[in-house]
């Protein structure tokens, strides 16, 4: 195929050379120049309008039926299951388990929707069916390919006609009007841009794998996650087998929703209890451990969260957090140290959710700030209590968002007693068999925690 006339651009300030150059000669930057494919002038063809505005109340609707994986956490995460004619991007560290959650679910969606292409420039056919056999999949309506060619990935689509297509992964396809290598930015944003054109008029549902580097970028710097529609990662610890599947963006629906699987010998799992899974492995009488209630999009969750506070040999003490914002330990450490006079600045302390989960809202501030004075006295907390609300900096403790629900997963869950916001226990009006305790300030619920 001949190739295009491409271009090299400088990202930062568009200056354009025909050569790949290290750095912009315009504006000094390094490693900013990116091949670009040059378009056709079209300011001299008259412009032949064939598609003309519609009013919104004539647009029909009705193409926009969510197609469902049949996986409960993954049409969750997609806010409902897929948009047809959508592009998701699944990005995730290599390893975690996209290809077999977009393997899973291709299998099941092929079978309800009709033909689903699954292209793999990783794995060759024979492999893909191995995996399929051990996933037990059904393969009604399943085609797998392993190619790299995006020409000829688009031959493939106008000869099978898929409703669904699966490209596994962006960093091995490449098309061959850049001279670029696979994997780098101008192939992986000119592949997407191709990919968003060719599932947008043909109305193909695509899913498109990416790697994680290191640095947490998708496949060069995010370039993608402003093309496509919905960004989904796939998170977990690499030794943990829990995975965690998490919108970073969704042009059609709530980022917030998590999706929980576990990772089996026959594939991923859903887990549709997590509280049940972060909690299994708590022992009772230990210091420094809470159990805390965080809400993910509309599903409260459950979790331990364990501090370690020990006395600094010299030196700078260290703080490391997992699964929290290391911002939010420093800030509820000087809440302590200021509000309630206790000294913990020259003492190591280590934070971790148990079960690998990320908790980023404020309402955990109080288990946070419970565990920490719990393990700095050497004194449990009362296992059957669950805790929820922010601590302000003046050490007031602030009301949280969807108390019911926090408070009827500890109940279902048989915890026997609550500690939440005094101003959300002033409106509350739920009926069940558990022990409420209302607070005020961060000193009044370490004195009903911990005596
Ligand atoms: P994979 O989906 O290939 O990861 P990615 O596409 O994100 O690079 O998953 C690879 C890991 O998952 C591998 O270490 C083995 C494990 N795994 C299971 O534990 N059970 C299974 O059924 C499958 C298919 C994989
Ligand atoms: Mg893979």
């Amino acid at each position: 195929m001949a190739k295009n006339k491409t271009i090299h651009v400088c990202q930062a300030c568009g200056y354009q050379t025909g050569k790949w150059l290290g750095r912009c000669p315009a504006c000094g930057e390094w490693n900013t120049l990116v091949e670009e494919i040059i378009k056709p002038d079209k300011s001299g063809i008259g412009l032949s309008v064939s598609i003309v505005p519609q009013l919104l109340s004539d647009i029909s609707s009705a193409s926009q039926k969510r197609i469902s994986t049949q996986i409960g956490e993954f049409d969750r995460v997609l806010g409902g299951g897929i948009v047809p004619g959508s592009l998701t991007l699944v990005g995730g560290d290599p390893g975690i388990g996209k290809s077999t959650l977009l393997l899973q679910a291709s299998g099941s969606i092929a079978s309800h929707h009709g033909p689903l292409l699954y292209v793999s420039g990783e794995e060759s056919s024979t492999q893909i069916k191995l995996r399929a056999s051990r996933l037990r999949l059904s393969a009604d309506n399943l085609y797998v390919v392993n190619e790299n060619s995006l020409e000829v990935i688009k031959q493939h689509i106008s000869s099978l006609k898929p409703k669904t297509l699966v490209i596994d992964s962006i960093q091995t396809t490449y098309t061959q009007q850049l001279g670029s290598v696979p994997g780098s930015i101008a192939q992986v944003r000119q592949v997407t841009a191709e990919l968003m054109q060719l599932s947008k008029t043909n109305t193909i549902s695509t899913f498109i794998i990416g790697h994680v580097t290191k640095e947490g970028a998708i496949a060069g710097p995010r370039t993608m996650e402003h093309l496509v529609d919905t960004v989904l990662y796939l998170e977990g610890e690499r030794y943990h087998s829990y995975r965690i599947l998490r919108a970073a963006k969704n042009r059609f629906g709530p980022t917030s929703e998590i999706g929980v699987f576990e990772m089996k010998e026959a594939g991923l799992e859903e887990i549709t209890n997590p509280s049940e899974l972060f909690l299994s492995q708590r022992s009772s009488g230990i210091s420094g451990s809470v159990v805390l209630a965080s809400v993910e999009g509309t599903r409260p969750i459950l979790v331990e969260l364990q501090a370690l506070v020990s006395y600094s040999t010299g030196g700078i003490p260290r703080r490391n957090a997992t699964g929290i914002d290391i911002n939010r330990l420093l800030l509820l450490m000087a809440v302590i140290e200021n509000r309630l006079g206790v000294h913990i600045q020259d003492q190591e302390i280590y934070v971790n959710v148990a079960g690998g989960l990320r908790i980023y809202e404020p309402a955990a501030d109080l288990g946070i700030l419970l565990a920490l004075i719990s393990g700095f006295r050497r004194k449990p907390i009362n296992p059957d209590l669950v805790v929820m609300g922010e601590v302000g900096l003046g050490g007031e403790i602030r009301g949280a968002t969807q108390i019911e629900a926090r408070i009827k997963e500890a109940s279902q869950l048989g915890f026997s007693q609550c500690m939440i916001p005094q101003c959300n226990l002033d409106k509350l009006s739920l009926k069940l068999k558990l022990d409420i305790i209302g607070v005020k300030s961060a000193a009044e619920a370490i004195d009903a925690a911990l005596g």
